[in-house]
């Protein structure tokens, strides 16, 4: 059942590159130029008219509304807020028929997601699901939606179902920026091309394996350790600390890089590994500059870098390559590494990787 790996977990962050692929299947059609989801495509008219996006969620399926944020205000021009369903819920918020709640659950059965959904119901906006699990309650709860069709992800650590919701949601604002006309033609045909060369790109970022093994051995006794990035790679930095935590029990934090200098550098000295995401596009002299400030207080750098870096490889301990794409997508490409060295230090801490303690695979009750 495991597929010959040792763990669920690893047989998901391999399953990777097919699973992005069944989600854009039937959906991207990159000849013929055009985006196919008749979940937007009927109730299109309530996303054109939308004041803004809220997306609610938790946990993994949060930081994939973070990165969705980004690219609905990029290339759709639409104003996004990215809630904690238990927050949202519970603080009395304003909610019109102008709004478009965008609700992302790999279970569907998320307490307090499907809470929010019914409060915003009630306050009469349109509701929209990003989900895993078909007919589960939240997509049945949704007015319309998209499933990512990744697959049963049995791993507690959430690795899969994170690539195929951003997926999922990259086509969405991709459709929207169409209809709205925010993006040229040929910026729509190049993101479509460029989404399709994704799952093969996923399988050469694996290919670090190995590399990425003996990374892991380096840092598995780290009691404490940051992780950085700016722009569409901060929440793959969230992402890469939550998936340390949970399933090695080693303290880790993500963050901005740029709110380095507001506290969290004091943090710094020659025991404190910080995991950077450095690649090409998307302000990387700034990072490279982030990543100056750690070096001269004598962090430990493991930099996530584009094939060929020069820069970054010259100041960083480590450095682990992923293939060159546009901003926008990188995050299906710099999460990678990160699941992968989370994978091998749980592994090698001897830490049940696939049920970590004190967690469960779908958070029914609130
Ligand atoms: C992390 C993880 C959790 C879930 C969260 C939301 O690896 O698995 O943080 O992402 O409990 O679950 P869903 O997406 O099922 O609503």
């Amino acid at each position: 059942e495991k597929g010959g790996y040792e763990h669920f977990m690893l047989k998901e962050i391999y399953e990777q590159p097919h699973a992005i692929r069944d989600t854009y299947r039937g959906r991207l059609l990159a000849n013929e130029g055009i985006i196919r989801m008749s979940g937007v495509e009927n109730h299109k008219e309530k996303f054109l008219n939308a004041n803004r996006i809220i997306i609610v969620a938790c946990g993994t399926s949060w930081h994939a509304g973070l990165v969705a944020e980004y690219i609905f205000e990029d290339i759709a021009r639409i104003p996004v807020e990215v809630e904690y369903a238990s927050e949202f819920r519970y603080r009395n918020p304003v909610i019109t028929e102008k709004d478009v709640v965008i609700a992302i659950s790999q279970s569907g059965e998320t307490a307090d997601t499907l809470a929010a959904i019914k409060l915003a119901k009630a306050n009469g906006a349109f509701v929209f699901g990003v989900c895993n699990v078909v007919g589960s309650s939240i997509a049945r709860e949704t007015h319309a939606g998209a499933y990512t069709h990744a697959g049963p992800e049995i791993g507690v650590a959430s690795t899969k179902a994170f690539t195929t919701q951003i997926t999922v949601l990259t086509l969405i604002a991709l459709k929207l920026a169409k209809e709205k006309g925010t993006i040229s033609n040929s910026d729509f045909h190049y993101h479509l091309e460029q989404l399709e060369l994704i799952p093969d790109k996923v399988k050469q970022a694996l290919k670090s394996d190995e590399h990425i093994k003996k990374v892991a051995e380096t840092y598995k006794d780290a009691t404490n350790c940051l992780y950085l990035g700016r722009g569409y790679n901060f929440p793959v930095a969230l992402e890469g600390a939550l998936k340390l935590k949970e399933i090695s029990y080693i303290h880790a934090e993500g963050y901005p890089a740029a709110e380095m200098k507001h506290g969290p550098i004091a943090l710094i000295d020659e025991q404190m590994p910080v995991f950077v995401i450095a690649t090409k596009k998307g302000h990387y002299e700034k990072v490279v500059s982030n990543i100056q400030e750690i070096k001269s207080r004598k962090g430990k750098i493991i930099a996530i870098v584009t094939e060929g870096d020069v820069d970054v490889k010259k100041l960083a301990d480590h450095i682990i390559e992923v293939p060159e794409t546009l901003e926008s997508l990188s995050p299906l490409l710099t999460t990678i590494p990160l699941q992968l060295l989370s994978y091998h230090i749980a592994v090698m801490l001897g830490k049940n990787v696939d049920q970590p303690r004190n967690l469960a695979k779908s958070v029914t009750v609130e």
